[in-house]
């Protein structure tokens, strides 16, 4: 069954401890962790330091997400604070092997994320020693962005590239623009992981989207 990522993009930053506990308790598998430095993207949002103080409040896998022009400086800060996937921007870096290793090495899952302009066959030379593709649904930045519809056929691809490993035990994800409308769209296309922040944040009954998105009432 696919697993659902609340964004903490949309939460209510006054009251962070809170909203998380919130979306635990209605049944989120994992908590999507938006990192954003003003450089990637033209948006800021919180640091490590808040992330930290949020880990001994949560049993949720923390899913960080990074939208920073310098991924490798913070592997060991995440590393520290207890992060299960720390996916970096494959335009970010250069160095995308090195980066995946270091992860991997500081014991975490490691995934990389595509802009909606990037292919998806970029990652066919690290495809096998990743854990997670995350393709970007919306343009980085900012939540509550309309779905574009051709991630779809990225998320095909993502699964194909993945499926020739038959070792391989990474997911792929999609973030931006999920909502009752288009996840089951996503969900067809194959994507085990669906991160949604306006939809689950917004809805009255956060039960009952998060079940609704992973296609189960
Ligand atoms: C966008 C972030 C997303 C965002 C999704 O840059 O990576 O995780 O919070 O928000 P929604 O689900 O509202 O599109
Ligand atoms: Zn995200």
């Amino acid at each position: 069954m696919v697993k659902i990522a609340p964004s903490m993009l949309s939460a209510d930053f006054a009251r962070l401890q809170e909203e998380i506990k919130s979306i635990e308790l209605n049944g989120a598998d994992l908590l999507h962790i938006d990192i954003m430095d003003g450089h990637f993207v033209p948006n800021l949002t919180f640091g490590a330091p808040v992330i930290k103080a949020l880990r001994k409040h949560t049993v949720l896998p923390f899913d960080v997400h990074l939208m920073v022009t310098n991924p490798e400086d913070y592997v060991k800060t995440f590393a520290d604070i207890g992060t299960e996937y720390f996916t970096f921007h494959a335009e970010a870096t250069p160095h995308m092997h090195r980066l995946v290793q270091e992860i991997k090495a500081n014991g975490m899952k490691a995934g990389i994320s595509l802009n909606p302009s990037t292919p998806v066959a970029m990652l066919e030379d690290i495809a096998a020693d990743l854990d997670m593709i995350l393709i970007m649904s919306v343009n980085p930045g900012f939540g509550g962005q309309s779905f574009i519809p051709h991630s779809i056929r990225k998320v095909k691809k993502a699964k194909a590239l993945l499926a020739y490993y038959e070792n391989t035990k990474a997911v792929v994800e999609v973030d931006g623009g999920v909502n009752l409308e288009t996840a089951p769209l996503v969900r067809e296309a194959g994507a085990d992981i669906l991160v949604a922040g306006s939809a689950v944040f917004g809805a009255n009954d956060r039960s009952e989207m998060i079940r609704s998105l992973r296609g189960y009432l």
